[in-house]
């Protein structure tokens, strides 16, 4: 309804305030006129997490974590992951609408076209030491790419920022097989244009000595769903680093460096990678009521369980838990799924995790797969790096065209000393020194 509004009567000074209420929220500067006096700065809201503050409009995810839903554009991931290839979906995340064949043609032919990075770029990755961590080397090599494309800083020009915008989904497989075959030793294979994006990653990830490499039609067909699954999924952390750093107007590739460090974090997509360390570490399933306990006495966390918005099963691991069995179809069973299944059993029936409403989610069962593939788990987390990235820049474009989008600047509650006299050092005596 577009006239509704909230009443707030200040206690403080018995006033009584009118502010409208915009899609079932109230803007935070609605409150500045609610004062205690005249030299009162004005009522601000306190939200350090974000728990309850929008941060911007969107029109590209819906997600309802109460029901467990979520939308790319309006349409159901599950049917986009039945029936869409990866660039199908970049390609309705950053321009709105499903690709009709035509449209889609040109863009598997633009993207495809931008696959291959500058050789000293090549040179650059091989500064790198031989056990670096990929994530550290797609996050380096990345902001790197901005000083390849210094024309990027025009981001007030929607040309501009189209080219950046292809050139990263292009180029980002490719840094990460180069990362990849950095760590091994293996020389790097040149991306392949007439292969799909998944089966043009796989060919330059595990390319040998055969003529041509020829990816497993089920392996690559996995690989596009996980992707897909995880190509945005509204403001999370590296989004809203994304948005944050872009409102700044810093290049792309910059800005998309700084999204990729909040993705690596262990509680966000760096929990891939954890959940298969603790599965390792549990080991068996006799083991697994032990460290259960170990999770409710708050001594650790169940890697991949809990999420902020899904307060429900997370949509996309109910779908990896399907794409799990087909994968081992062709590389046999991980082991590990099995510890899984048995831990979210215990996990979903008992109290603690009930009461919480903790669910497995994304990064819950995409690892196993991974592993299953042959990917180390240090890896894990650079595989929901490349599709994010088409998330990323959808939200970085819809940022710096929204006429309500300023420079990112939260307030702050200041709790530190009043004004104080300066003491000259001479005069600042001893104090006892604390070590840690
Ligand atoms: N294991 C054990 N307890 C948990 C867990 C967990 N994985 N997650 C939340 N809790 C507890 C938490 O201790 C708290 O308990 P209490 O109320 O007694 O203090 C309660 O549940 C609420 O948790 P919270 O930390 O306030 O929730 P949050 O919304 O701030 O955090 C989260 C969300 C994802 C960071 C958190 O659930 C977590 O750390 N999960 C494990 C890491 C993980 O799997 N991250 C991937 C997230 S999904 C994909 C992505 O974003 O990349």
């Amino acid at each position: 309804m577009d006239n509704e509004t909230l009443t707030i009567t200040d206690n403080r000074t018995n006033q009584t305030y009118t502010v409208p209420i915009y899609r079932g929220s109230i803007r935070a500067m609605d409150l500045r006129q609610i004062k205690n006096g005249a030299d009162d700065f004005g009522l601000m809201t306190y939200d350090p997490a974000f728990m309850n503050t929008a941060s911007c409009q969107s029109a590209i995810t819906y997600l309802d974590g109460e029901k467990g839903i979520l939308r790319y554009r309006g349409y159901p991931i599950e049917e986009l992951a039945e029936d869409c290839s990866f660039l199908e979906v970049a390609y309705l995340l950053l321009n709105g609408e499903l690709p009709t064949q035509d449209e889609l043609d040109n863009w598997n032919h633009e993207v495809m076209r931008h696959t291959m990075i500058h050789e000293n770029l090549k040179k650059f990755m091989d500064g790198f030491h031989h056990d670096a961590h990929p994530m550290g080397v797609l996050m380096g090599s990345v902001a790197a790419l901005s000083t390849f494309y210094p024309d990027a800083r025009n981001i007030s020009d929607a040309k501009c920022r189209r080219k950046q915008v292809v050139r990263l989904i292009g180029k980002m497989p490719t840094l990460a097989a180069y990362a990849y075959r950095h760590r091994l030793g293996l020389p790097y294979i040149y991306p392949d244009p007439e292969l799909c994006y998944a089966k043009n990653y796989m060919n330059m990830l595990w390319k040998r000595t055969e003529p041509k490499y020829v990816a497993n039609p089920v392996l690559a067909r996995a690989l596009e769903v996980l992707f897909i699954l995880h190509a945005d999924h509204e403001q999370n952390c590296s989004t809203s680093v994304m948005r944050a750093v872009g409102s700044s107007h810093a290049d792309p590739y910059a800005t998309t460096a700084a999204a990729i460090a909040a993705l690596w974090g262990p509680l966000h997509g760096g929990a891939n990678e954890e959940v298969l360390r603790m599965l390792d570490e549990i080991g068996s399933n006799d083991r697994i009521p032990a460290f259960i306990e170990q999770v409710k006495q708050g001594k650790r966390k169940l890697m991949g369980f809990g999420h902020r918005v899904y307060k429900n099963y997370d949509p996309r691991a109910r779908i990896i838990k399907r794409v799990a069995e087909e994968v081992f179809q062709v590389t046999g069973r991980n082991p590990k799924i099995d510890i899984a299944l048995e831990l979210e059993r215990i996990a979903l029936s008992d109290e603690y995790f009930i009461q919480r409403k903790l669910y497995p989610n994304v990064d819950f069962y995409s690892g196993i797969i991974y592993q299953a593939m042959g990917f180390t788990p240090d890896q894990f987390t650079v595989l929901f790096g490349i599709p994010r990235t088409v998330g990323w820049l959808a939200q970085w474009q819809e940022m710096l065209v929204d006429t309500d989008k300023k420079i990112a600047r939260p307030r702050q509650i200041y709790i530190g000393e009043d004004a104080r006299n300066f003491v000259p050092l001479t005069q600042r005596g001893k104090r006892q020194l604390v070590t840690a």
